[in-house]
C-alpha cells in the first residue's frame, strides 16, 4: 500500500524533527493505538522511547504475555519496555466492591496512580505520547484544541508527569488506516485486528465484586468463546463478543452430587459505531460447543446463557 507506505515514512521523518535527542513516554495499552503509536515511535527514536505496560490483572487469559513477547525484550523492536505486575494492587482496591462506576473510578485511579509512579522512575520526560486518531480529533470539535483520550475515561491529560509537549502519530488517520499502518509496520495480525477491549478491562465483565478467583474464571470462559468462534470462522463478521460472569449462582448437577455454581454469560453484537448493535446470530453448533467446553473445562460454572438484546436497551458490556 503506497500511501501507507508514504505515510509511515513521513511520520517517522517528522517525528525525529519533533523530537530531537528527546526522551519519550507512552502508556502501552496493547490496543491498537497504542501499539501503532508505540511502533512507529520505535522506528523513528529507538530507545529514547520508553513504554510501560501495566498488566492489572484484569486483562484477557495470556494477554500480558503477549503484549510482552511483541513489544518486550525478546520482541521486534528497538525501544524501552517496562511491564509492571501490579495485580494484588488492583484486586486489593477491588476488595468488595461491587457498583460498576466505583469499580471504574478505582481502576482509573490506580492506573494513574502506578503509572506516576513508574515515570518518577524514568525521571525527566520531554514527550508523551497518546494514541488519538482522527475520530478522536473530530468529536472534541472540529478544529479546536485535541482531545486527549485518557486511558480509563477519567482524567483527562495526566498532569502527573512532567513532560513538555504531546506527540500523536495516528492523528489524521481513520481506525483502519491505523490497522493497515500497523500490518505496514509489522505489528502481528493478532493486534493490529484485536477487538476492543475497555480500559477496566474484565472488571465490567464480573457483574458485581471482582476477585482473582472470578476473573480467572471469566478468563478461561472467555479464552474458549474466542478460541471457538475463531475457529468457526464468524469473527470476521463481529463487532464485540466476549464472555461474563453473571453473579447469579444456579442449582445443577454434575454426576450424582447436586450443584450450586455461577452462570457464564457469552456475548456478540455486530455493530459499526458501538453506539448501537445488535445480538449477532451466532451459528447454534457454535454455541453448543462452547457450552460444552465451558462447563467441563471451567471449575465452578454450571450453566451457559446467551445474551440475546441489542444496544439499546442494554449495553455492549455487562456494567
Ligand atoms: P457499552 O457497554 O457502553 O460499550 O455499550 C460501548 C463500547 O465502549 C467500550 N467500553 C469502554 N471502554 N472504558 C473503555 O475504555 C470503559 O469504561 C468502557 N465501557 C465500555 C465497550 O467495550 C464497547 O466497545
Amino acid at each position: 500500500d503506497w500511501k501507507m507506505d508514504s505515510f509511515v515514512e513521513n511520520s517517522i521523518k517528522a517525528i525525529r524533527e519533533k523530537i530531537g535527542a528527546g526522551k519519550v513516554l507512552c502508556a502501552l495499552s496493547g490496543g491498537v493505538d497504542s501499539s501503532v503509536a508505540a511502533v512507529i515511535l520505535s522506528k523513528a527514536i529507538g530507545k529514547q522511547l520508553t513504554c510501560v505496560f501495566l498488566d492489572h490483572g484484569l486483562l484477557r487469559k495470556d494477554e500480558g504475555d503477549d503484549v510482552e513477547s511483541v513489544f518486550g525484550p525478546s520482541g521486534h523492536y528497538d525501544l524501552n519496555f517496562i511491564r509492571v505486575n501490579c495485580q494484588q494492587r488492583f484486586y486489593d482496591k477491588l476488595a468488595g466492591v461491587s457498583d460498576p462506576e466505583t469499580k471504574r473510578k478505582i481502576i482509573g485511579e490506580e492506573f494513574i496512580r502506578v503509572f506516576e509512579e513508574e515515570a518518577k522512575k524514568i525521571g525527566t520526560v520531554d514527550f508523551l505520547v497518546q494514541g488519538t486518531i482522527y475520530p478522536d480529533v473530530i468529536e472534541s470539535g472540529l478544529g479546536k484544541s485535541a482531545v486527549i483520550k485518557s486511558h480509563h475515561n477519567v482524567g483527562g491529560l495526566p498532569d502527573y508527569v512532567d513532560f513538555k509537549e504531546i506527540v500523536e502519530p495516528l492523528r489524521d488517520l481513520f481506525k483502519d488506516e491505523v490497522r493497515k499502518a500497523g500490518l505496514e509496520l509489522g505489528i502481528p495480525e493478532k493486534l493490529v485486528f484485536r477487538q476492543p477491549f475497555p480500559g477496566p478491562g474484565l472488571a465490567i465483565r464480573i457483574i458485581g465484586e471482582v476477585t482473582e478467583a472470578k476473573v480467572k474464571i471469566v478468563q478461561e470462559a472467555d479464552f474458549i468463546y474466542r478460541e471457538e468462534i475463531a475457529a468457526a470462522g464468524v469473527d470476521k463478521d463481529l463487532g464485540q463478543y466476549f464472555a461474563a460472569l453473571t453473579n447469579m449462582r444456579s442449582v445443577g448437577v454434575m454426576g450424582d452430587e447436586r450443584t450450586y455454581d455461577y452462570a457464564i454469560a457469552l456475548r456478540a453484537v455486530t455493530t459499526t459505531d458501538f453506539m448501537t448493535g445488535e445480538a449477532a446470530h451466532i451459528p447454534w453448533e457454535v454455541l453448543s460447543k462452547v457450552t460444552n467446553r465451558i462447563v467441563n473445562e471451567v471449575p465452578h460454572i454450571n450453566r451457559v446463557l446467551y445474551d440475546c438484546t441489542g444496544k439499546p436497551p442494554a449495553t455492549i458490556e455487562f456494567e
